[in-house]
């Protein structure tokens, strides 16, 4: 059939014909987040948390892989020919830091996961993904996540037709009451709630965490109302030392979909991270296979395996610490508090005064600011180009409403010296809007 385009006209593709997650602003937030501090390098940045980078050093990629291959050697008795084979070739979709993955969880967390039931993947980011991938079956299955939520989920999640329902968070980080409603509520209307997203450490991006008592009450409701938990925690060890258990570390029932990344743990250029998801899969014969291995059946078609490479840094980077990641950072831990500390105190001599307020998280990469205006997206442009300094809109991480008068600040990559220029920058920002009331936007803002 023809269409009448004459041949070698360009290709030209309708947005409206591709996929619709492709127009949703869940997908674009971080792209637009990325593009406003290309265009200001020179602002102060608490708006992205990402890890700091005082410790980075070529030299340890290097040494890591020869740990790593040592460990192949000599503990689980490679030959040459198959340690190279480990390296260079293609290789197991579930991944070869299995055990190592399995290690770390048992000395940091005190998770007992069975190496079986870990998927090593390219990041959290697919992990998540291929976790809600297995989940969705129909237009009749719905995820539930608690409120504010990290856009890395709520993206994966509109790129498999999964609609999120959010879960208010309360004063406690998360409403109890909120989520079986919002269970029954799906139910009523005929839908299946799969599974609920939470974050039960030092949250992306609210910086609130759970206590004992709320996580093992979220277990209980989660299994009254059949519910899978996906717990993500890439933070949760970068606290000031009193640690609480994860959710995973508290389940008897294999209710825990347990999401890891090495990401602030190890370093995000190697794109490692991984699922422990031991839940059991019947089959119509009744034999059972695990989660796990549904879940590689999908990441085959989608990344083949982790780059064996940057598991084997990983790897050697866990081997040289004892698999524990908590001691891997030690210097990086004493960073994230000494900033941490730095903002409030920073927040608290600038804003003596009533108007904002804002959380005080034990550790991780965030604090949250309350403010007496709506900070959106053009404030954000306008905060970069008149006061050189960026943060990160609350609304981006609500699913409608929400949000809207609160900040993200990020302060894991920055200096002594920068968090004072950004806070100072930050508090000509507020009184700046303060003084011109809502006249400063858009009326001098523009995206252009
Ligand atoms: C809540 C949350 N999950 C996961 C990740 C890490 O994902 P990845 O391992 O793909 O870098 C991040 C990083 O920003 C995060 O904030």
């Amino acid at each position: 059939m023809e269409s009448g385009r004459p041949a070698g006209a360009a290709a030209e593709l309708d947005l409206a014909g591709l996929h619709p997650a492709l127009d949703d602003p869940a997908l674009e937030s971080m792209n637009f987040l990325n593009e406003v501090a290309s265009r200001y390098p020179d602002a102060v940045s608490f708006a992205s948390g990402r890890p700091c980078e005082e410790f980075f050093d070529i030299a340890l990629i290097h040494r890591y892989i020869d740990s790593f291959c040592d460990y192949l050697r000599n503990e689980l008795g490679y030959s040459e020919p198959r340690l190279s084979q480990a390296l260079f070739q293609y290789g197991r979709t579930k991944g070869i830091v299995h055990e190592l993955v399995a290690r770390h969880l048992a000395v940091d967390e005190g998770i007992q996961a069975d190496p079986e039931a870990v998927v090593v993947t390219v990041g959290c980011q697919e992990a998540m993904f291929i976790v809600l991938r297995a989940l969705r079956r129909d237009d009749r299955d719905v995820l539930l996540a608690i409120s504010p939520t990290y856009v890395g989920l709520t993206g994966a999640a509109r790129l498999v037709d999964l609609p999120v329902w959010p879960v208010r968070s309360g004063q406690s980080g998360v409403d109890l009451g909120d989520l079986a409603e919002q269970a029954a509520r799906a139910r009523a209307a005929g839908l299946r709630p799969r599974a609920c997203y939470v974050m039960p450490d030092f949250a992306n991006p609210s910086g609130a965490s759970l206590s004992t008592e709320l996580r093992q009450q979220l277990l209980d409701v989660a299994g009254q109302q059949d519910l899978l938990l996906l717990e993500d925690n890439p933070y949760g060890t970068f606290g000031d030392g009193t640690r609480l258990p994860t959710l995973k570390a508290l389940d008897t029932s294999r209710r825990v979909v347990y999401l890891g990344s090495f990401a602030k743990t190890g370093f995000p250029g190697a794109r490692v991270g991984y699922a422990v998801a031991d839940q059991r899969v019947m089959a119509g014969n009744g034999t059972f296979s695990l989660l796990a291995d549904e879940l590689s059946k999908i990441k085959s078609m989608v990344s083949v395996n982790t780059s064996p490479v940057a598991q084997a840094v990983v790897g050697g980077k866990l081997l040289e610490n004892g698999c524990s990641v908590i001691k891997a950072n030690i210097r990086e831990t004493a960073v994230y508090a000494s900033n941490l500390r730095q903002v409030l105190d920073g927040l608290g001599r600038r804003f003596p005064a009533a108007g904002l307020s804002w959380n005080a998280p034990s550790g991780g990469f965030f604090v949250v600011v309350s403010l007496p205006f709506a900070a959106d997206d053009e404030l954000l442009e306008y905060s970069a180009r008149e006061h050189g300094v960026l943060w990160t809109p609350m609304s981006h991480f609500y699913g409608a409403e929400g949000g809207t008068h609160q900040v993200r600040l990020a302060y894991s990559q920055l200096t002594p010296d920068r968090i004072e220029a950004g806070l100072d920058r930050f508090a000509a920002l507020v009184a700046d809007v303060r003084t011109a009331g809502s006249g400063v936007r858009p009326a001098t803002a523009s995206r252009a």
